[in-house]
């Protein structure tokens, strides 16, 4: 069995804390860069210190934290050049209007800035306010200038508002965040790479109003479409019914029904280098689905329903076939039922999980995840199903390289 280390592992982030709200969030972003296993260290601004307090993040960080310059014994214990050196990725979350616009033009008469200044580890801002000041031409200009710069912007996304407003401006949710600075880390691991993913139920019609469906979310194949552009791959996204938001720098083809998926992924598959079947296709479809309301009326009626066609079988028969991934959902079994999957659709690799549990599988943000190829098997155990799909990026890519060298 390979092992494998934490994704973060040997990061030392520096986190600057500026003066919003979405502050109170950064304390969960601490605990989740810790779990990815980066070192955190944390720098507040004197706003930030209205909205949390320092103790939150030294118990969090498990270091101290810096919030002036002026301090002797701080200085003394590690200076702001030594920190400013120390860190390999700065992360400033939440990034206030104000603190842009101080980055931007490069101020340093405070900690935070004097160590932006200082710095020459990979830096990152995710934004966070009100979203009439991140439309002012002022912030956009700012956010312009610190991109041109190199800077990675994180978000920010569109929803409620703390303010009572609804629009562009919310900081990225902790997980998101981590996910995004590990893309930062894995880069451009799928450059020039073509992924195509499904994701989602498939609804089979059977009247105008009902179908038949499952409970598939969706989540695993987005998060599979996210990290995928994240290192860097042009990513079709081939979506069955499902309310999620598509991913940045995804290209999404939304379909209905299996044979919609079916044809939404052929005609995307030329000179792609990996196919991810991470939808739930329905088996089977009704052989005539009624033009009109099915009525109420015999106390038994009978569905007539046919096989639906088989989307990774039939790329598998292709001489010139992508890198093929299938997913394989049991409530029993798991590996047996699963390798047997791989051989029986002539897969590259095969992600088996358990449905039907708490916790895991359908509709969780979790998940865990068994890979299994021909000649090996590798469990990556319950994370976050961006975490697990970064590590299936990983695993194919190991794979594919190896079979192209
Ligand atoms: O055979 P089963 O449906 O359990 O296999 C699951 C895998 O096969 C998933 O990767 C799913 O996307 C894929 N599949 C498919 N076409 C179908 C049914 C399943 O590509 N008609």
């Amino acid at each position: 069995m390979l092992t494998e280390s934490a994704a973060l592992s040997g990061t030392r982030l520096l986190l600057g804390v500026s003066g919003g709200i979405a502050a109170y969030k950064s304390a969960e972003l601490v605990r989740r860069a810790r779990t990815a296993g980066a070192q955190v260290r944390v720098v507040m601004t004197a706003a930030a210190e209205h909205f949390v307090g320092a103790a939150t993040f030294q118990a969090l960080s498990g270091n101290p934290v810096r919030t002036g310059l002026w301090d002797p014994a701080a200085e003394a214990a590690m200076g702001h050049i030594e920190l400013a050196r120390w860190a390999t990725q700065v992360l400033v979350a939440p990034a206030s209007a104000d603190f842009l616009a101080r980055y931007a033009h490069g101020f340093g008469d405070d900690l935070l800035t004097t160590l932006l200044l200082a710095t020459t580890a990979s830096s990152a801002v995710a934004p966070a306010m009100n979203q009439q000041m991140w439309a002012n031409p002022a912030t956009i200009a700012n956010v312009d200038t610190l991109r041109r710069r190199g800077i990675a912007i994180f978000g920010p996304a569109a929803g409620d508002q703390a303010c009572g407003e609804v629009g562009m401006g919310r900081m990225l949710e902790p997980e998101e965040q981590v996910q995004a600075l590990i893309g930062l880390q894995v880069g451009d691991r799928l450059a020039g790479r073509r992924v195509v993913v499904s994701a989602g139920p498939t609804f089979e019609d059977l009247d105008p109003v009902r179908f038949i469906g499952n409970r598939s979310s969706g989540r695993m194949g987005f998060a599979v479409a996210e990290q995928a552009a994240l290192m860097g791959a042009d990513v079709i996204l081939v979506a069955g019914p499902t309310s999620l938001a598509t991913p940045p720098r995804v290209h999404r083809v939304d379909v209905r029904s299996a044979e919609e998926m079916m044809r939404g992924v052929l005609d995307n598959l030329d000179g792609a280098d990996i196919y991810v079947g991470a939808a739930a296709v329905a088996d089977y479809r009704p052989v005539a689905p009624r033009p009109t309301k099915i009525k109420k009326q015999a106390e038994v009626i009978e569905l007539k329903l046919i096989r639906n066609p088989d989307i990774l079988a039939t790329i598998a028969e292709r001489r010139e076939r992508p890198f093929l991934v299938g997913f394989a959902a049991e409530t029993d079994n798991v590996l047996h039922y699963a390798r047997g999957k791989l051989e029986a659709k002539r897969l590259d690799m095969i992600a088996a999980n358990q449905v039907g549990q708490l916790g895991s599988g359908f509709d969780s943000t979790d998940n865990e995840l068994t890979l299994l190829w021909p000649d090996g098997q590798l469990a990556l155990p319950k994370a976050s199903k961006q975490e697990l799909a970064r590590r299936l990026l990983e695993q194919v890519m190991l794979r594919l390289e190896g079979a192209e060298r």
